[in-house]
């Protein structure tokens, strides 16, 4: 009774029972969120206001339209736990943020097929292979793949039957995979909710550099989620999530061929083992 300060926070900590782990969580997220409220001298109005922000949040949210992993994206919540699951040698792929247009059940395709299923952009052939932290190939690995098209939309952002720049295949017996898509392009994360007004409230923009994202999966492995980033894009350095990695950086090579224009890309996704992520 008659709590405040201190005492409230210590009450607040001593009331939860459960799993140690559930309780080591809980404790900690309230003494954080008190000693925020705390630091910041946090008004009623403020509070209120985040509530607020919180329910449309919720409100505007779908499956298809992941609002709060929006927010725990552009706070940087998603990079610094990627950062803190991913211990890795150096040798293996980073990974970097999932995002919220990763959807389950993609088509299955074979080495070299065109995934674009007629979404706007110019064609792209995307390559490498999968090979261990040893440089060895690989085979059977589950490869899927998504990307935005060139006016910066996933197919689930469209109203589609089918869907495009999205699929998995699996690598040959040398590790390879391969498909035909589009070339990749900078694109505003969803920007018409609450997370594009808390951009615009702190002067932010919306942009993410082009990039295909990847999840690699094959027994014995940790599994990897990152993407492949265009060199050159110019918001390599202002990613609205913080994602990028110079290791995951590479050249999109222009062609021209009986007039027609088309790009190649090749990266080598390289995967720890279970046993060397977790060490
Ligand atoms: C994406 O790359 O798909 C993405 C990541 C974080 C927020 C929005 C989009
Ligand atoms: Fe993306």
């Amino acid at each position: 009774m008659d709590l405040q300060g201190d005492e409230l926070t210590d009450a607040v900590v001593d009331s939860f029972g459960g799993s140690r782990r559930y309780r080591e969580l809980m404790s900690s997220l309230v003494r954080h969120l008190h000693a925020f409220a705390r630091e910041v001298d946090l008004t009623e109005d403020e509070y209120f206001k985040a509530i607020d922000f919180l329910t449309r949040t919720g409100q505007i949210s779908t499956g298809t339209r992941q609002e709060f992993v929006l927010l725990a994206d552009v706070l940087g919540l998603s990079m610094l736990t990627v950062g803190l699951g991913n211990k890795k040698p150096p040798e293996a792929t980073q990974s970097t943020v999932f995002g919220p247009f990763f959807v389950e059940g993609s088509p299955e395709v074979q080495l070299g097929d065109d995934i674009s299923n007629g979404a706007p952009g110019q064609p792209c052939l995307v390559s490498g292979r999968v090979l261990n932290t040893k440089g060895e190939p690989i085979a059977g690995a589950l490869v899927e793949t998504w990307q935005a098209d060139e006016d910066g939309f996933y197919d689930v952002q469209k109203d589609l039957d089918a869907p495009q720049n999205r699929a998995h295949l699996t690598t040959d017996a040398d590790g390879n995979y391969r498909f035909w898509a589009v070339k990749p392009v900078a694109y505003p994360i969803p920007d018409d909710g609450p997370v594009g007004e808390l951009l615009r409230a702190g002067e932010r923009g919306p942009m993410r550099p082009a990039h295909i994202h990847f999840m690699v999966t094959a027994p014995g492995y940790a599994r990897l989620i990152t993407h492949v980033f265009a060199n050159g894009d110019e918001y390599l350095d202002t990613d609205a999530v913080f994602g990028v990695k110079q290791s995951l950086i590479a050249d999109f090579t222009e062609h021209q061929e009986d007039g027609k224009t088309f790009y190649t890309v090749d990266y080598d996704l390289v995967l720890a083992t279970t046993e060397e992520a977790q060490q």
